[in-house]
């Protein structure tokens, strides 16, 4: 089997994840495609990541046309349309796109929603002004080509927004040899690194990437002004009093999480 050959048919089970397990539902208890169900997702996502209004900046793209890459059930880009920006949201699953739909119909609110991959955007060149993926990049088997084509579909002087896992973190450094002497870390195809970033959005997730800084920043080497920032989510695991050191201490210097900021050179 070729290597395309072999990145496709691990695409096709990533797709089949993430379909049978759109993210976000994990911390749900009510049903799926509820207004309770959403304003839960919502209530816990931006508890446990405080941080995403200011780093984010949801209300600071009004009249600009955004496109979400992975946008999951569509929470983010729900928060990006009522800051008045024109959003379209794209994912590689159905089921996500369908929720995500649903959330913007029951809420009266427009939005351009289309079931697509990263690594072959269906949009001309420069058709946006701002391009976010958050948590989605690291699951797609090319990662590299799918940020060329948020690069091409972006505008010159447009703005992007990527959230990757970052490798050199607290999370990496201390859960990688507990799961590993604790046996978790299946064998397989993936390194061992790999194996562990998998197991992060669940069991049977197959696939999970973390890139230091310097690796993160060669893959946007066609972006200029570009910006890393590490920040952790508060995880409902651990007690509260480990989350505020880590928040305090930890989270900007080792984070898993690493928000990229660029500008596609006008
Ligand atoms: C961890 S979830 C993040 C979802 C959302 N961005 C959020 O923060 O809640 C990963 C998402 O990436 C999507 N995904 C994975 N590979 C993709 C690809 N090649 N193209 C588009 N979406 C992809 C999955 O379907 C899933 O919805």
């Amino acid at each position: 089997m070729t290597t395309e050959q072999n990145a496709e048919q691990l695409k096709q089970k990533v797709r089949e994840y993430w379909n049978a397990n759109p993210c976000g539902t994990q911390f749900a208890h009510t049903d799926w495609g509820t207004k309770e169900f959403f304003d839960e997702v919502e209530r816990f996502r931006y508890s446990s990541q405080p941080f995403m209004k200011e780093l984010v900046g949801f209300d600071r793209f009004a009249g600009k046309r955004l496109l979400e890459i992975g946008c999951g059930l569509g929470t983010d880009l729900f928060q990006f349309a009522r800051g008045g920006a024109s959003v379209t949201g794209t994912d590689l699953t159905p089921r996500s796109i369908e929720l995500a739909k649903a959330r913007f119909d029951m809420a009266g609110v427009p939005a351009q929603m289309l079931v697509a991959d990263a690594e072959n955007l269906p949009f001309e060149n420069d058709s946006f002004d701002v391009v976010y993926s958050f948590g989605v990049l690291h699951h797609t088997p090319n990662t590299e080509k799918a940020i060329r084509e948020a690069y091409r579909v972006l505008r010159p002087g447009g703005t992007i927004i990527l959230m990757l896992y970052h490798k050199h973190s607290l999370h990496v450094y201390l859960g990688a040899p507990l799961y590993w002497l604790a046996g978790k870390i299946r064998k397989g195809s993936l390194s061992a690194l790999e194996n562990y970033i998998r197991i992060y959005d669940g069991d049977e997730n197959p696939l999970g990437k973390a890139y230091s800084r310097s690796e993160a920043r060669r893959m946007m080497r066609n972006f200029s002004n570009v910006r890393v920032t590490l920040c952790d989510p508060i995880r409902r695991k651990y007690s509260r009093p480990l989350n505020t050191v880590n928040q305090l201490l930890f989270a900007r210097w080792l984070g898993f999480w690493m928000v990229l900021k660029g500008k596609k050179p006008a």
